[in-house]
């Protein structure tokens, strides 16, 4: 199985560390448009194989479109991350004319992949590559409610002082720090609901701490976070390689699902080799659904800036 991740930065490039030691590919391509960036990390994380214990071929290339050809799967983290006190809506201007043209030379060289989108604000440029590659919907994917997803449940295991693995928990909505909508009500430990165990203020600093998850990182970092990133999207390339049939929230095109149209948000969907297998309708009470309705009013406004 071969993939491509277009862009070598901090996300890029530990996404295809991610999915390297995942073992789930033959080879990885990833391309930059930096001379020499994409190379020099592909040489980098060949050279942990026999450390880490694969092996997979990991070519780097400067804008070489035709190493990219048939890829299975390709990643479109190219772009521009936020700084301190930028929000993800304002990356809209540089990064959708970025992931337009990276999209139409991806699809070029591998007319058959299912595409991941990264880059922010990333259900507007998810959105953006459905609409303008023309490809059914099941094959274009955003990737935000994985992350947010984990983050969530980390501040849970945190609140709860239990392992997170042990946590089940979800963020539905728009991935951006007012947009997401963790679902606290349906979060369990090991199947019991997390209110047996946290009050109702506690349970929403933890809303409120995963909500800013990103934020938090960024003025800490001075840019924003690239592990959990990665590594989500090697958990999804995974669910989409090995036909996995998981249940992931994803940002995927909606056509009366969850009451919205025409429109990319996060959602939860059954990813397996055709991409999105299916949605998943689970039944939100009337504060969520006021809440996922809400988020959708912003995440279309946000699409509206594509426009101008
Ligand atoms: P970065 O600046 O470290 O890397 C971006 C890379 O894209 C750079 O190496 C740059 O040279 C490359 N690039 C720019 N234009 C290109 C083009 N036309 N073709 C090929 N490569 C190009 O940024 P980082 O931290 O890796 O973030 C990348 C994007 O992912 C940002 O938009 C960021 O906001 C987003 N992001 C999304 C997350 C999500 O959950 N969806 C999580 C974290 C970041």
């Amino acid at each position: 199985m071969k993939v491509t991740i277009v862009g070598a930065g901090n996300v890029g490039a530990t996404c295809a560390d991610a999915i390297a030691y995942r073992r789930i590919a033959s080879e990885i391509v990833l391309l930059d448009i930096r001379e020499g960036f994409a190379e020099g990390k592909a040489l980098d994380i060949m050279q942990t194989q026999t450390t880490l214990g694969f092996n997979t071929k990991i070519v780097g290339c400067t804008n070489d479109y035709a190493k990219t050809a048939n890829s299975d799967v390709v990643v479109i983290t190219s772009g521009i991350p936020r700084k301190p006190g930028m929000t993800r809506e304002e990356l809209i201007g540089i990064n959708a004319g970025i992931v337009k043209s990276v999209a139409e030379s991806l699809l070029k060289h591998s007319p058959n992949a299912i595409v991941v989108v990264v880059s922010n604000p990333m259900d507007t440029m998810t959105y953006l590559t459905f609409k303008s590659m023309g490809l059914p919907k099941n094959r274009i994917i955003g990737m935000g409610g994985t992350l947010d997803s984990s983050r969530f449940k980390t501040y849970l295991s945190l609140a709860l002082d239990k392992p997170a693995n042990d946590i089940q928990g979800m963020v539905i909505g728009g991935h951006g720090d007012t947009t997401m909508i963790p679902l606290t009500r349906l979060a369990s430990y090991n199947g019991v609901p997390v209110s047996q165990f946290l009050s109702n203020d506690e349970l929403k600093k933890v809303a409120a701490d995963t909500m800013v998850g990103g934020a938090t990182l960024t003025g800490l970092l001075g840019t924003s976070a690239w592990y959990a990133p990665g590594a989500s999207v090697s958990y999804l390339v995974d669910a989409i390689l090995n036909d996995q049939k998981k249940m992931i929230p994803c940002s995927v095109y909606l056509e009366g699902e969850y009451g919205q149209n025409d429109i990319c948000i996060g959602v939860p969907c059954i990813i397996g080799k055709n991409g999105v297998e299916s949605i998943v309708d689970i039944k939100l009470n009337d504060e969520e659904k006021a809440l996922f309705a809400k988020s959708a009013d912003a995440v279309r406004n946000m699409n509206e800036d594509l426009k101008s």
